[in-house]
């Protein structure tokens, strides 16, 4: 049995594609095409959802990023502390305001932001650290905002990089009104996925929200008036729609990845392949399962295996950010951040989308234990 990686048919029962095709219908007909009132809907559906103050519609994650970290004073000659073990985005958005990204490294454990390495790193240029909730785990922000701060002697703003960690929760705060702003994405394969490029930023603070308002249009309060220098970062009317077509069953889906979380996990213990060829992730409460990343010893082969099997996995990410060729002036060398360099060596993640079925799992958990025994 083939077990794709994803699919997203899993979201577009027929049911649901005649009610999308239905809203889109509207759109065509009011012609409000970009920032329409679907967007408006969902601002205000997004943050009763997450319960978080303030939410800005914008075109994809990145954009969100960029919005957000603007919005916290980052512009250029600061620096900004980010973990090397993220998607490249956690880091392009820092560039892209003009600052300079600073790598820190991850907790082997979890994959998060090392605070004390951060606390490490702090100059006087230190503007902001990003904390990635990365496959869908969040970040402890006020502890690695304290952190940061006591190292620096005043305040850095933390930015979140929520794209992973729609629904996540933690006790320390709300996910994406800890930080001074936080940024998120709709591609098509995240737990809220679009159909098309969106995103949105989020901030418990009216004010960070009214700037990243403004920037995402061009930097103006009023039309033709401009202030600062922004972004054409709008949200089309029609993946509003399609975003608000999807919230109502996102707490279900997360439920399902949740699940097969706790299947796999189930099923590789008891196969004995746990401490001996594999580490699993924790199955800590308030994540929520955007990626199940296990850690395999001759990764690279095992996926060859499966990927011969029609067992789909992907590595989520194989080189860590300083080692990049953009980043080259920035200095950074293979050794720098050991614990980042070898999870981008042994993470595999498994398919984890609401569409993989039990008897999935089982095959693959069955074929990563047919691929240690040699068979
Ligand atoms: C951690 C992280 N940050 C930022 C982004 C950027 O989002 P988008 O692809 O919507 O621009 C992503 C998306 O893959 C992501 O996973």
């Amino acid at each position: 049995m083939a077990v794709p990686f994803f699919d997203i048919q899993y979201n577009l029962d027929p049911a649901t594609k005649k009610s999308l095709l239905g809203r889109w219908e509207r759109i065509l007909n009011h012609g409000g095409f970009v920032n329409g009132p679907e967007v408006r809907e969902l601002e205000a559906a997004l943050a009763e959802f997450l319960e978080v103050p303030h939410v800005v519609c914008c075109s994809n994650g990145s954009d969100a990023l960029v919005l957000a970290l603007r919005a916290s004073g980052v512009g250029p000659g600061d620096e900004v502390l980010v973990p090397a073990f993220t998607f490249f985005a956690s880091a392009g958005a820092v560039s892209r305001c003009g600052a300079t990204p600073v790598f820190v490294d991850v907790d082997p454990a979890t994959f998060l932001i090392d605070g004390a390495d951060a606390a490490a790193k702090v100059t006087a240029k230190t503007k902001a650290v990003m904390a990635v909730h990365l496959y869908g785990l969040p970040v402890d922000v006020p502890a690695l905002e304290l952190l940061v701060n006591q190292a620096a002697g005043r305040k850095i703003a933390v930015v979140e990089d929520a794209a992973q960690a729609i629904g996540a929760a933690h006790p320390a705060g709300i996910v994406g009104a800890m930080g001074s702003a936080a940024g998120w994405s709709c591609f098509p394969t995240k737990n809220l996925g679009a159909p098309g490029d969106a995103g949105f930023a989020s901030s418990a603070s009216a004010e960070v929200a009214e700037h990243m308002r403004r920037l995402r249009e061009h930097g103006g309060g009023r039309q033709y008036y401009h202030d600062e220098v922004g972004y054409n970062f709008r949200m089309d009317s029609l993946q509003a729609a399609g975003l608000l077509e999807f919230l109502p069953r996102l707490v279900e889906f997360n439920g399902i990845r949740n699940n097969s979380a706790a299947h796999y996990h189930a099923l590789f213990s008891a196969a004995g392949l746990v401490g001996k060829f594999l580490q699993l992730p924790a199955l800590t409460p308030g994540h929520v399962f955007h990626q199940y990343v296990i850690r395999a010893t001759r990764r690279d082969e095992l996926m060859t295996f499966l990927r011969a099997r029609d067992i789909g996995c992907a590595v989520y990410y194989p080189l860590a950010l300083h080692l990049q060729p953009c980043f080259a002036n920035l200095g950074g060398q293979p050794g720098q951040l050991p614990h980042s360099e070898a999870a981008t060596a042994d993470v595999l993640a498994l398919p984890i989308y609401p569409g993989v079925s039990y008897a999935g799992r089982e095959e693959l958990v069955a074929a990563v234990v047919a691929f240690y025994r040699g068979d």
